[in-house]
């Protein structure tokens, strides 16, 4: 849909949750409207049914933040309870619990995965992007998202998880299916996947334990006690299944994205290619300007009010962090990319409160340190056709994304 669709359309009429809308990206400036003019709108659906849209910073971090009042547990996270598979499984997850439950896993969870976790993870994660630019610097030439973006967190993730080299093919395709059903159109889509991927984390768990290694996940979590409360072994079971869906695409396309912005605006590339201090900084800037998560949903325990609006018990409340993070109330110039911004508050990670993203720290170091080794390797990176866009309103993903840069040498080759 266009732009000029964007700016003269009936903002009472339209579904904003169409995939058509997200075509070229995140329609910017029809949720500037939507702020501006509607910032809590009734959203029709196709099936007759509707939700509430939400696109303010300040809303969205009130909804996050009052649990009581907005659950995740209640119909899950997605627009459909069974989106992606079966709410009675789903809610077994972190990201779909209510306190108290959700305050006692998320405990025990943060114990075992501490940023001192992160920090151990640092060297591995290094390790994994030279070896994946490795494989293609010589040749000048690559597709971001599968050469660069997907190897590098499915690379971490699998690590972190323990999962052989061997397996992580078969792992990647099971990641591929859970990513899918998230667009399906019928709900409980990767019902399948995810019993084959339980099945196959059951025996890696059963394998990690039985070796005994202290610094494994596996034993991190299996030692992780709250109050007297440990994990069970299903639990961890769950945790895995959990990291397999929320560590991974995210990663991988904001990675995407992040290198496709810097790409559009080359004189920020060249600051980071000159000055590697400043990649910390440029990491916050492309989770503000990806948001790659789009939205989650909330239902409402109770009725309520927000923006003057009357929401009814059991209403669905659509957040939009991929509205929120372009806020003009918050950020100065929202649709600049200006990597020199000072600590953006965006909701990349989510609206803040309980459910803020565990794996934030794993994700930034992940991003920094690709961005380090790739702005110090592929040089002269240039854009070598369109990108395909995922057809989604709820990820801000890249399928494709050409690039050609300078071939270079292997680090192996460099380092002799
Ligand atoms: C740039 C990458 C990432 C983005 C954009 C992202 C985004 C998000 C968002 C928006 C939420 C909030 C969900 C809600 O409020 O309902 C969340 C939660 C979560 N994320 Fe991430 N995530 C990323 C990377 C990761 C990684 C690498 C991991 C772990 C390996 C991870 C694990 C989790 C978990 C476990 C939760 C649930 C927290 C809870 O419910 O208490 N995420 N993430």
């Amino acid at each position: 849909m266009s732009t000029a669709q964007t700016t003269d359309v009936d903002l009472d009429a339209i579904d904003v949750l169409d995939a058509r809308w997200f075509a070229d990206g995140t329609p910017h400036e029809l949720f500037a409207r939507m702020r501006a003019e509607a910032p809590v709108r009734w959203n029709p659906l196709p099936d007759g049914t509707g939700c509430w849209s939400v696109t303010r910073h300040a809303d969205v971090s009130a909804i996050s933040r009052d649990t009581e009042t907005f659950s995740s547990y209640k119909a899950g996270i997605f627009l459909h309870p069974d989106q992606v598979v079966g709410l009675d499984l789903t809610r077994n997850l972190l990201l779909y619990m209510d306190p108290p439950q959700h305050t006692k896993y998320r405990l025990i969870l943060q114990k075992a995965f501490t940023p001192h976790t992160v920090q151990a993870l640092e060297d591995g994660i290094r390790a994994r992007v030279t070896k994946t630019l490795d494989r293609i610097v010589e040749a000048g030439s690559c597709d971001v998202v599968d050469d660069i973006a997907v190897p590098i967190p499915l690379g971490v993730l699998t690590e972190l998880m323990g999962v052989p080299e061997e397996d992580i093919a078969e792992f990647y395709t099971w990641t591929e299916e859970i990513e899918a059903a998230q667009r399906a159109p019928e709900p409980n889509a990767a019902a399948e996947v995810f019993v084959k991927m339980a099945g196959y984390l059951h025996g890696q768990i059963e394998r990690q334990a039985a070796e005994g290694n202290e610094d494994s996940l596996v034993m991190k979590l299996r030692a992780a006690e709250v109050d007297g409360e440990k994990l069970t072994d299903p639990e961890i079971l769950v945790f895995f299944g959990l990291l397999a869906f929320a560590g991974n695409d995210t990663t991988r396309n904001t990675l995407a994205n992040g290198l496709h912005a810097l790409l559009e605006h080359p004189d920020q590339l060249q600051e980071l290619v000159e000055d590697p201090s400043l990649i910390p900084g440029a990491v916050e800037e492309i989770l503000r300007y990806t948001s790659v998560v789009r939205w989650f949903v909330r239902t409402a325990t109770t009725d309520t009010e927000l923006g003057g609006q009357s929401i009814r018990e059991g209403d669905r409340v659509v957040m939009w962090y991929a509205s929120a993070s372009f806020d003009d109330e918050v950020f100065d110039e929202p649709t600049r990319f200006d990597i020199h911004r000072v600590k953006p508050e965006h909701k990349a990670f989510g609206g803040g409160g309980r459910h803020f993203c565990l794996g934030a720290g794993l994700a930034r170091a992940e991003l920094r340190i690709a961005l380090e080794e790739i702005t110090r390797r592929l040089r002269d990176l240039q854009p070598a056709g369109p990108v395909e866009r995922l057809p989604s309103s709820w990820a801000n993903g890249l399928v494709h994304f050409p690039v050609t840069f300078t071939p270079g040498a292997r680090a192996g080759d460099t380092a002799a």
